[in-house]
């Protein structure tokens, strides 16, 4: 009887799993499972069993049964399309949940923009190390050790293990400005003219407020070639920030220092936050600072000389260079009143961007 069980067995799960109808899934629990099914008739003999044999097939015989039940049931769910009792209630067909996708930052979206407008007007743009020697980043800008000017650029300086191996022994630090890529390009080009923009961020030991943060970003130019002038930096700069902001941008440019420039200024724009009345943003001015900017110095051409560079003749050659805040200008192109939410980290105000 242990043999015929377990041919039974065999046969009717195959037949079970094979059938395509309900209406042969009906015939073949008759079959097996009716009231004269072969499984039915094998659990009637069960009771004239030797007592030694009863138990085992009894047992067997009935764990088919159940068997051949669920087996049925499972059948027959699969072919009326329910779900099994106790499943998940899923549905294939129904859209899948999104997953939130971000976005770029407002300030690498603003960064574009710049870069598309100097690029419109054939600039060259370049990248470059937030990690400077003092050499590029103060000495062959004409701030030599000890000038006074290093004092409002102060930044971090930074040991390194190998700094001997790596830089010759070089003082690094966190750049402040763009401005050593001024030197870096000119090595690169070897010789005039230049036409470049440089994107990146500089870093500054501050007190930070509105319109003051200790990792921003700046936007440096560099023009050179014979006969440039100052009211070319002029033009170009009034060209690019009225195709930024439209013609209410209202510009100033006062006189200034810097070391690496002679004449020296500064550009403000008219604080778009509280329309020239004053706010924090613009600590009260009307005006917002934007940018410094001159023309280039002699002696940051003649310092190329010490690089090896001896196209740079100033006696030939002039330029400009201006460097600019970019999140002051993303400051009054989003209308953002400080300067420090673009770093807050804070997604309520980036996902307005
Ligand atoms: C400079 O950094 C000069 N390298 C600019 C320059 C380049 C002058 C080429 C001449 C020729 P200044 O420190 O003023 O200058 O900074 C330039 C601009 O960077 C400022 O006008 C301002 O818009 C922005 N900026 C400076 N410091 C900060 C700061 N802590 N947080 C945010 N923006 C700043």
């Amino acid at each position: 009887m242990l043999k015929q069980l377990n041919k039974l067995r065999q046969t009717a799960l195959a037949e079970i799993q094979q059938s395509l109808s309900l209406d042969l899934l009906k015939k073949l629990e008759t079959k097996y499972l009716g009231r004269k099914g072969e499984l039915t008739k094998i659990l009637r003999q069960v009771k004239d069993l030797s007592a030694e044999k009863r138990p085992q097939i009894g047992r067997l015989a009935n764990k088919l049964k159940t068997e051949l039940q669920q087996a049925i049931a499972q059948m027959t769910n699969k072919l009326t399309g329910q779900r099994p009792e106790g499943s998940v209630n899923l549905d294939p067909t129904t859209p899948g949940q999104k997953i939130p996708r971000g976005h770029l930052h407002p300030i690498s979206q603003f960064i574009k923009q710049i870069e598309d407008v100097f690029g419109s007007m054939g600039f060259e743009v370049f990248g470059g190390s937030e990690v400077e020697t003092e050499e590029y980043n103060f000495n062959l800008l004409n701030f030599p050790k000890n000038h006074p000017a290093r004092d409002i650029q102060d930044t971090f300086y930074i040991q390194h293990p190998d700094q001997k191996i790596r830089t010759g022994g070089k003082q690094l630090l966190l750049r402040t400005q763009t401005s050593p890529m001024q030197i870096r390009i000119m090595e690169k080009k070897k010789k005039p003219p230049v036409r470049s923009i440089v994107l990146g961020r500089c870093f500054r030991h501050e007190a930070t407020d509105a319109g003051h943060e200790t990792t921003f970003y700046q936007c440096e130019g560099l023009v050179i070639d014979k006969k440039i002038r100052i009211t070319d930096l002029i033009g170009i700069l009034q060209t690019v920030l009225r195709s930024i902001f439209g013609k209410q941008a209202k510009i100033r440019v006062r006189p200034s220092y810097f070391p690496f420039v002679e004449p020296g200024l500064e550009v403000d724009m008219g604080c778009l936050i509280c329309g020239g009345k004053g706010c924090p943003a613009c600590k009260q001015k009307g005006w917002m600072e934007m940018l410094g900017a001159g023309m280039v110095h002699p002696n940051v051409l003649k310092n190329m000389a010490k690089l090896g560079g001896n196209q740079w003749n100033p006696q030939e050659y002039s330029g400009f260079a201006f460097g600019m805040g970019i999140e002051r200008l993303a400051m009054l192109y989003y209308g953002v009143d400080d300067i420090r939410l673009f770093y807050s980290g804070d997604l309520k105000f980036l996902k307005q961007f």
